[in-house]
């Protein structure tokens, strides 16, 4: 990385869930500030802020990331995907989602949006995985309210139901 003046605003281009978008961040402002008070997305949500808990998930060129563990000038050029990616234009849950709905895969929702971007990762790299597999993967986020079950549930429904190497999306 070139150096920066840590004082100086710096541009920072994405492609944010398929749109470029374009903001400004000091070389230690972290990705998950700027992605919420930059940019104005309010799905990334930040709880431990330092790697722990997951909550802060999003995908950069596709692979999951901690935002609160990446400076926002690291991703500039990036493709960006956060849980504002899955459902339609219209506003329509994707089946995943509404996996989630239907088997209680959430309560306060504050751990959600993280989840559901790590899901959609490894779904695509091991559509149908066990319960103790997904128990496995699961276990890179903290949940305070749900206790997990729900979730498994959701994820196991949903790749039943959608088939072998469908997209998570
Ligand atoms: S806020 Fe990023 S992992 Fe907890
Ligand atoms: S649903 Fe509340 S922290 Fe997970």
């Amino acid at each position: 990385m070139p150096q920066l003046n840590r004082d100086v605003r710096h541009p920072v281009s994405l492609t944010l869930n398929g749109k470029k978008v374009q903001g400004h961040a000091e070389p230690r402002m972290l990705l998950s500030d700027f992605l919420t008070h930059e940019i104005g997305i309010t799905s990334c949500h930040v709880g431990c802020e330092h790697g722990v808990c997951g909550a802060c998930t999003v995908l950069i060129d596709g692979n999951v990331s901690r935002a609160c563990l990446t400076f926002a000038v690291q991703a500039d050029g990036a493709a960006v995907d956060t849980a504002e990616s899955l459902a339609d234009d219209e506003g329509e849950l994707s089946a995943l989602q509404q996996a989630f709905k239907k088997h209680h895969g959430l309560q306060c929702g504050y751990c959600t949006p993280g989840i559901l971007m790590s899901i959609t990762a490894y779904l695509k790299e091991k559509p149908k995985p066990t319960e103790d597999e997904l128990r496995d993967m699961l276990s890179g986020h903290l949940c305070r309210c749900t206790g997990y079950v729900g979730m498994v549930r959701a994820v196991l429904d949903y790749c039943e139901n959608s088939g072998a190497g469908a997209k998570a999306e």
